[in-house]
């Protein structure tokens, strides 16, 4: 990498940070713009706030940009607070009866799985759990994996696009379009996608997806979006019932969808106002290169730890998301492991058990140098040694 993007990002010096994955930090231009707007809603906080004046314009700049990026009709997509939010107002409007059956993988958020099980519970419905098989390298494997569990309880496909636990970039667009042949709803928890990987909401053909931008598209926290295919937004609940629901005399190009989820109560939509400054900022920094970049330095770093540990990758690289990579380490105290990298080597990054193995997830942003990585792979070494 040629520029020092180190110095666009506000990130404490002398802390190797490499978990952007679970919460990113935002670079220095984008955040202004995120105080600027806030700046404004102070001086006027009703000409700012007020539905009928300049906030419903403000809060569709966003959409719009969003949709051109994502090849869909801004009218497709809502603003939501985080992927938690838009998949808990997914969740909530389809109806479970006893019996009904949340297809799953065994790769998912923990936190995504809680709003379903609390559900499900309610119900007395079900979530099976179909074990996709590792390493990852098969697009055709995958699909078997999860269509020998649909049957005709099969009511929801929930998956991930870019699994949190494992770092996988799943190959969902065959299993999306058998589940819809079938019937089954279709839901993607699509958190870590956007500005990782290229999306064609409209293309991908789901029922349901739901991103952050406040990851990887480097917006500030507190922006995501939730994208309905058009059969269902008349369907969809928001979670909050406020003024934008029941608008008797709607404005043109105004829905119900989009009305009853824009507003809902006083919130400062401040990051989500500043999502087109993030856009703008990946543009003018040609950050497709970046990324790839970015993705070079991870696998390399991967191959490195993976000498040291004698472990394989979880999947073939066309199957690992691109900046971020789950590498599997030898049976360890996970826990010391974590207090070892942060405490004796001020190394921010997730370690955790999963499914009996000891993962250390790496997420490589722009601010990440070749010394980073040098940092991680030697105390990685010295750990093991
Ligand atoms: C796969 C996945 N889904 C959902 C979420 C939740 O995102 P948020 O906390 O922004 O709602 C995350 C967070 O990292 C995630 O990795």
């Amino acid at each position: 990498m040629t520029t020092n993007f180190a110095e666009y990002f506000l990130l404490k010096k002398g802390l190797t940070f490499l978990n952007h994955g679970s919460f990113g930090s935002c670079p220095k231009p984008v955040f202004q713009t995120y105080q600027n707007w806030q700046l404004r809603l102070e001086e006027q906080p009703v000409a700012f706030l007020d539905q009928h004046r300049d906030l419903i314009d403000n809060l569709s700049k966003p959409r719009q940009a969003l949709g051109e990026l994502f090849k869909t009709s801004p009218q497709n997509l809502v603003r939501v607070t985080n992927a938690t939010t838009g998949l808990n107002a997914i969740a909530r409007s389809i109806p479970l009866a006893d019996g009904d059956e949340i297809l799953t993988t065994d790769h998912e958020y923990a936190a995504v799985e809680n709003t379903w099980e609390f559900l499900v519970r309610k119900a007395g419905a079900k979530i099976v759990r179909a074990q996709v098989t590792l390493p990852l390298v098969s697009k055709e494997q995958f699909f078997d994996d999860l269509v020998s569990h649909m049957n005709e309880r099969t009511k929801i496909l929930l998956l991930s696009h870019i699994t949190s636990p494992t770092a996988l970039h799943f190959p969902i667009k065959q299993v999306i379009d058998e589940a819809r042949k079938r019937g089954i709803i279709t839901v993607i928890d699509g958190a870590h996608a956007p500005g990782l990987i290229k999306l064609d909401l409209d293309a991908l053909g789901a029922d349901f997806y739901v991103g952050n931008c406040h990851k990887w598209l480097l917006a500030p926290k507190g922006a995501g979006f939730l994208w309905a295919h058009p059969s269902w937004q008349q369907k969809l609940e928001p979670l909050v019932i406020s003024h934008g629901w029941g608008v008797k005399e709607r404005k043109k190009d105004r829905t119900s969808f989009l009305d009853s989820f824009e507003i809902q109560g006083t919130q400062d939509p401040s990051a989500w106002l500043t999502v087109p400054a993030a856009i703008e900022f990946r543009k003018t920094h040609n950050w497709d290169q970046v990324s790839r970049a970015c993705n070079l330095l991870a696998q390399e770093t991967a191959q490195r730890i993976s000498k040291i540990t004698g472990l394989a990758p979880l999947s073939s690289p066309e199957f690992c998301a691109p900046q971020m990579i789950a590498m599997p380490m030898p049976k360890t105290d996970y826990r010391a492991l974590k207090d070892y990298l942060l405490n004796e080597c001020n190394i921010e990054m997730p370690v955790f058990d999963w499914q009996g193995r000891t993962i250390v997830r790496l997420s490589v942003a722009a601010y990440n140098s070749q010394s980073d990585m040098d940092h991680l792979v030697k105390s990685v070494a010295e750990y093991f040694a």
